[in-house]
């Protein structure tokens, strides 16, 4: 048997690497004041014809869809917007007084693309969501957010590409302008971009297949049609942006392949030669009418959605770890069958003393116990035979410096927590404890500092 085409299987080195970013961006959504959300990975076919739009590719040729049991027509999402709105309005969200509601949510979404690097048919996306505000600030604040992510992992090569496509009256003029400049080309385009024409010209810009004719080249930008009101918009949110130290390109060329934004539309490019077709890594932008769209009170949103699998190639190709080095604290060696109990209470003690602690699990020899005690990249290993049993008296070996510890059982936890800190400057390795570290004057970053 093998995987569904598209799809991956997360393991070893990439399960840690995805489990330290979910793990960031948990903190860094605590730091912006972000509520968690989570929605049905499936909803309703309705939801997302009405929600991404009829006539984008994505609705057309990339949902999953499929009749449940019930004979009603059901969609595994293709993205995280559309059931977020309709979570906010059925739950009567929009009646919370603490507004804006800032939401993000995490989650894998499924598009039936053509597979290729950067593009599955599963996907993680992470993103959010903020209903309530039309202040620009909330625009910025939303940009902010996958710009500064990618900063702290220490992403150089990212570029901000913003746009505005307005408001209602804006894009009415921009499509009326599309289809002036379209119309006497019509013969020349693919028959999906005809029938875009037809049913929402905006759509044209998407086309994969008439990318590069001269008409497309040519195209009116949206910015040039934007009202007083939309371009005040656009210039308070450009305003805000430098205001933080964002960089951003305007970019008339961004304009989003899902229909439901107005005003600000953004993407974050990833521009390391060699990384592919795929590299937007995130995308997102304002969308005032679709809460209105699915049934809700007419509320002003922003958001945004970053892929975890490109952002994951954008770390590798800049060479940025976000895992540690694989450790445990403790590995146990039970001398024989005798002490296999005794060992595993030592060892479950200490996992519940917040240590991470092992111990070996296949009767194997002393030597190769300690072999396997390498591969763990163990700090400490613990040999419990008949005598340590009997006194409590535990033998602890140091894996690094091979220095030897006679320590009382009640001790243990204790001696432990005086020698293994984040830092593993006690062990004879780099420092990275920064300021402090439990070991005083003999930690090697102080000395280091010193010189
Ligand atoms: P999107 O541009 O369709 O926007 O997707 C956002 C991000 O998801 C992309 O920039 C990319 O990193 C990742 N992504 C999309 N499709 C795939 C794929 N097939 N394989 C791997 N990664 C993929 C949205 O989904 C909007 N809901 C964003 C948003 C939120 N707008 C407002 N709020």
């Amino acid at each position: 048997m093998q995987k569904a085409k598209g799809t991956y299987d997360v393991y070893g080195e990439y399960g840690r690497k995805v489990l330290a970013l979910e793990n960031i961006l948990k903190d860094l959504m605590q730091v912006y004041n972000y509520e968690y959300f989570r929605t049905p990975i499936f909803e309703s076919t309705e939801l997302f014809h009405r929600g991404v739009g009829d006539t984008t590719d994505i609705v057309t040729k990339e949902t999953y869809d499929f009749k449940d049991r019930g004979d009603r027509d059901m969609t595994l999402r293709p993205e995280g917007t559309a059931g977020i709105v309709r979570s906010y309005i059925e739950n009567k969200y929009y009646g919370n007084p603490n507004v804006p509601s800032k939401i993000w949510y995490y989650g894998p979404m499924y598009r039936y693309e053509r597979p290729q690097s950067g593009r599955f048919r599963e996907f993680y996306q992470f993103g959010v969501e903020v209903f309530g505000s039309n202040d620009p600030l909330t625009d910025a604040e939303v940009i902010s957010i996958p710009v500064n992510f990618y900063k702290m992992l220490g992403l150089k090569q990212i570029k901000v590409h913003i746009n505005s496509l307005g408001d209602e009256e804006s894009r009415n003029n921009y499509r009326e302008a599309l289809k002036a400049h379209f119309e006497p080309h019509l013969d020349t385009l693919c028959e999906d971009c005809k029938e875009r024409f037809k049913k929402n010209p905006l759509r044209l810009l998407d086309c994969k297949v008439d990318k590069d004719l001269d008409v497309m080249k040519s195209v009116p930008k949206t910015i040039d049609y934007l009202n007083e009101e939309s371009k005040k918009h656009f210039d308070k949110v450009c305003e805000y942006l430098t205001s933080m130290g964002i960089e951003y390109i305007v970019d008339p060329g961004c304009v989003r392949g899902l229909d439901y934004y107005t005003h600000t539309v953004f993407e974050v490019e990833a521009s390391v030669e060699g990384f592919g077709a795929q590299n937007i890594l995130c995308g997102g932008g304002r969308y005032n009418k679709l809460v209105g769209m699915i049934g809700g009170p007419e509320t002003p949103g922003v958001g945004f959605a970053l892929g975890m699998e490109r952002l994951i190639t954008a770390l590798d190709f800049e060479n940025i770890s976000v895992v540690d080095e694989y450790s445990t604290d403790c590995y146990i060696i039970p001398m024989s069958d005798n002490e296999k109990a005794f060992s595993l209470s030592v060892c479950n003690a200490l996992r519940m003393s917040g240590f991470k602690a092992d111990m070996d699990y296949m009767s194997r020899n002393l030597k190769s116990n300690f072999k396997q005690s390498e591969r763990l990249n163990s700090k400490y290993v613990i040999i419990i035979g008949e005598e340590e049993e009997k006194t409590n008296v535990l033998t602890i070996k140091d894996n690094k410096t091979k220095d030897e510890y006679k320590v009382e059982l009640e001790d243990l936890v204790e001696f432990l927590d005086s020698k293994i800190d984040e830092c593993d400057c006690c062990h004879g390795g780099e420092c990275t404890c920064g300021d402090e570290c439990h070991c005083g004057d003999e930690c090697k970053c102080h000395s280091k500092e010193e010189k």
